[in-house]
C-alpha cells in the first residue's frame, strides 16, 4: 500500500511567504525595508546578548539612517514565556511603534509575533493564542534570524511557554507573519558551536518530519530533500569552523526554506516531545529534539519505509544495490551519527528527568497540535516507551 495519499485527493494552497532578502551584508537593508512599509518608529525585539551586540547596533544604525525612531526591547528569554511576551507587548504599546524588528533566533522571532498582537490588543498571556479573534491586526514585523534553524521568519505562529502550566502553546495570527525577512549569513558567524549544532539540527528535523508527515506533498517534498542534503553536508563545518561563510550561508538558507516547506505540512512527534521537554524542563529546542530523534524515527519507520529510503540518498548514504528497508535503516543511522558528530547525543536523565516525569511529558506531547501530523498517531503509552529508551 502507498505510504501517502494520492496527489489528486489533495487541495493545496501554496501561499506566498515574506520576501526574503538573502546575502552576506543584507542586514544593511533593514532601514530601507522598514521605510518602504511606511514605518516611522521601530521597536527591536531581541534577547539581552544580542541587544548588547554589534549586530543590534548595526540594525539600529540602518533604521536611524532611514529616518526611523528606534527603541529596543531586549527581554527575550530562550523558550520564551507568557511573561516575556507580555512585557514586550507593554513595551510595544508604550513605544507607539509602527514596525517591529524581530532580531535573533526563534525565541526573539516567536516573541515578536506575540508582541505584534499584544501591543495593539488587550489580550495577554495564553489569550494571545492563535485561536483568538483579535480586534486589531498585528504590528508589521521584519524578521532577521541570527540562528540557522527555526525558520520562524516564514510562519505566523510562535511557540510560547505558559508560565503557570509550563505547557507550550502557539501565539499568532495571519497578520503576525513577517512582511519581510533578512537572511544575512554574516550574522550567524558568532553563534557558538553548541547553538549552531542545536539550531542546525532543528532545521534537519523540520525537513525530516515534513517529509514523513501525515500530509506531505510534492512542493514540500522537494524542499525537504534539498534541506536534508544541505544540512547534512554543512552542519559539521558550521560547528567546527564557525567563520566558514559558505557553510553558514548553506545553513541559513536551508533553515529558511525548511520553514517554507513545513508550513505546508506540519511537523510531528519529535517536535511534540521536544516542545514538552522545552516547556517543562527549559531544554534548548534543538537539544531537546536530538534527545528523542532517533527513537521517534525508529517508531515511525514502519509507516514510511520508502520515504526514509529516499532520505538516505539526500543524506549521502543511499545505495542503489540495497533495498528500501536497508536504505531506510541507513538513513536513521546517519541522522543518529550526525547527532553524535555535532555533540548533541544525550539522555533525558542528563537534564534531571526521571521516570516519574514521563507521564506528564507524554500528556503534553500527545496534546500538542504538531503531533497530529506524525505519520501515525501515538498513544501516551507509546510516547512513554519512546522516552524510556532515552532516559
Ligand atoms: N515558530 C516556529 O516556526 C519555530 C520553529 C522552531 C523552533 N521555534 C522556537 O524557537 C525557539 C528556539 O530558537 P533558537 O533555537 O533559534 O534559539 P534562541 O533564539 O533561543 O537563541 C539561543 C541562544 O543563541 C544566542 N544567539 C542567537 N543568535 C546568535 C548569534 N548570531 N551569535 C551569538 N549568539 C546568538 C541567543 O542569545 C540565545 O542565547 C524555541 O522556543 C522553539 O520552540 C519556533
Ligand atoms: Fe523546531
Amino acid at each position: 500500500m502507498s505510504e501517502t495519499r494520492k496527489l489528486s485527493s489533495y487541495e493545496l494552497v501554496l501561499d506566498p511567504k515574506p520576501a526574503a532578502h538573502f546575502g552576506v551584508g543584507a542586514v544593511s537593508k533593514v532601514g530601507e525595508l522598514a521605510a518602504a512599509q511606511g514605518a516611522k518608529s521601530a521597536l527591536i525585539i531581541t534577547d539581552p546578548f544580542l541587544g548588547a551586540s554589534p549586530i543590534c547596533a548595526e540594525v539600529r544604525g540602518s533604521l536611524e539612517a532611514a529616518g526611523l525612531a528606534v527603541s529596543v526591547f531586549d527581554g527575550v528569554t530562550p523558550n520564551p514565556t507568557t511573561a516575556c511576551v507580555d512585557a514586550g507587548s507593554d513595551a510595544g504599546a508604550a513605544a507607539k511603534c509602527d514596525i517591529l524588528i524581530a532580531l535573533g533566533g526563534g525565541s526573539s522571532m516567536d516573541t515578536a509575533k506575540g508582541v505584534s498582537l499584544g501591543a495593539v490588543n488587550p489580550e495577554r498571556g495564553v489569550a494571545l493564542d492563535y485561536s483568538t479573534e483579535f480586534k486589531n491586526s498585528g504590528i508589521p514585523i521584519i524578521a532577521i534570524p541570527t540562528t540557522a534553524g527555526t525558520g520562524s521568519e516564514v510562519n505566523a505562529f510562535g511557540v510560547i511557554t505558559d508560565e503557570i502550566t509550563h505547557k507550550r502553546f502557539y501565539v499568532g495570527h495571519s497578520s503576525a507573519l513577517a512582511k519581510a525577512a533578512i537572511l544575512d549569513p554574516k550574522l550567524t558567524v558568532g553563534l557558538p558551536a553548541k547553538a549552531t549544532a542545536a539550531t542546525g539540527m532543528d532545521a534537519l528535523v523540520h525537513a525530516t518530519e515534513s517529509y514523513i508527515s501525515a500530509r506531505p506533498n510534492p512542493y514540500s517534498d522537494g524542499i525537504a530533500l534539498q534541506v536534508v542534503e544541505m544540512v547534512s553536508q554543512n552542519i559539521v563545518t558550521a560547528c567546527t569552523k564557525g567563520d566558514d561563510i559558505e557553510a553558514r550561508s548553506q545553513m541559513l538558507l536551508a533553515s529558511h526554506i525548511a520553514g517554507v516547506g513545513f508550513s505546508h505540512t506540519g511537523l510531528g512527534l519529535v517536535h511534540g516531545i521536544g516542545h514538552a521537554l522545552g516547556g517543562q524542563f527549559n531544554i534548548p529546542h534543538g537539544v531537546a529534539l536530538c534527545l528523542v530523534l532517533e527513537e521517534v524515527l525508529k517508531f515511525n519507520l514502519p509507516h514510511r519505509v520508502s520515504r526514509f529510503a529516499r532520505l538516505a540518498f539526500a543524506l549521502g548514504v543511499g545505495d542503489t544495490a540495497k533495498n528500501d528497508a536497508q536504505n531506510a535503516d541507513a538513513a536513521i543511522a546517519r541522522i543518529a551519527e550526525l547527532v553524535k558528530q555535532v555533540g548533541l547525543k544525550g539522555k533525558l536523565s542528563d537534564f534531571g528527568i526521571t521516570h516519574e516525569n514521563l507521564s506528564s511529558l507524554a500528556n503534553d506531547a500527545v496534546e500538542d497540535a504538531v503531533t497530529n501530523n506524525n505519520p501515525v498517531a501515538p498513544t501516551r503509552e507509546q510516547v512513554i516507551a519512546i522516552m524510556e529508551k532515552t532516559l
